[in-house]
């Protein structure tokens, strides 16, 4: 069961995970989303802010290994949590394949859905390495793009899912 720390300060604890593999302990307003704290706090602005009411997914993350859209999670109950980000996707200056293909597709245009649709992707592609057109459609039925119709987002992450089962 996990535990949280107070500290003294109206309305602060002390959070303590894991980001993008690096360990974190902050001060944060106990009210606070997990967002909200990867944004404010730690300045990782790749997630973006979008609905806050979980209904557009700009804002997904993976916690603990499953994609969850951060504007829901109190950031109170992460402490002790594993959170992937997009800043952690690319390693040094390798974009994650999913990030290359998805620039090569034109998969992100004005790039506001894109972050959350690059992690719902990874995480799919994590746990089925050839998913069909219908598998990544109803794995990105949560994350909303007003701007390319979708198909250019299914291309680059079948194009990247056959690069990186190495069959391109
Ligand atoms: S900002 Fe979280 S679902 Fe829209
Ligand atoms: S690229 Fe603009 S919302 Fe998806």
């Amino acid at each position: 069961m996990r535990s949280e720390r107070t500290i003294d300060g109206p309305g602060k604890i002390v959070l303590s995970f894991t980001v993008n593999g690096t360990g974190v302990e902050i001060a944060v307003a106990r009210h606070k989303t997990l967002l909200e704290v990867l944004r404010e706090d730690l300045g990782l602005t790749g997630t973006k802010h979008g609905c806050e009411l979980g209904e557009c997914g700009a804002c997904t993350v993976i916690l603990d290994g499953a994609p969850v859209l951060a504007c829901l999670v109190p950031a109170a109950a992460c402490t002790g949590a594993r959170v992937e980000t997009v800043e952690g996707m690319a390693v040094g200056p390798a974009l994650h394949p999913l990030q290359d293909e998805f620039a090569e597709a034109g998969a992100a245009q004005c790039g506001y859905c894109t972050s959350g649709m690059l992690l719902a992707a990874k995480n799919l592609l994590e746990s089925n390495r050839d998913p069909t057109r219908d598998e990544i459609r109803r794995a990105l039925a949560g994350n909303l793009c007003r701007c390319t119709g979708y198909l250019q987002i299914y291309e680059a992450i079948e194009r990247a899912a056959a690069r990186m089962r190495g069959a391109t």
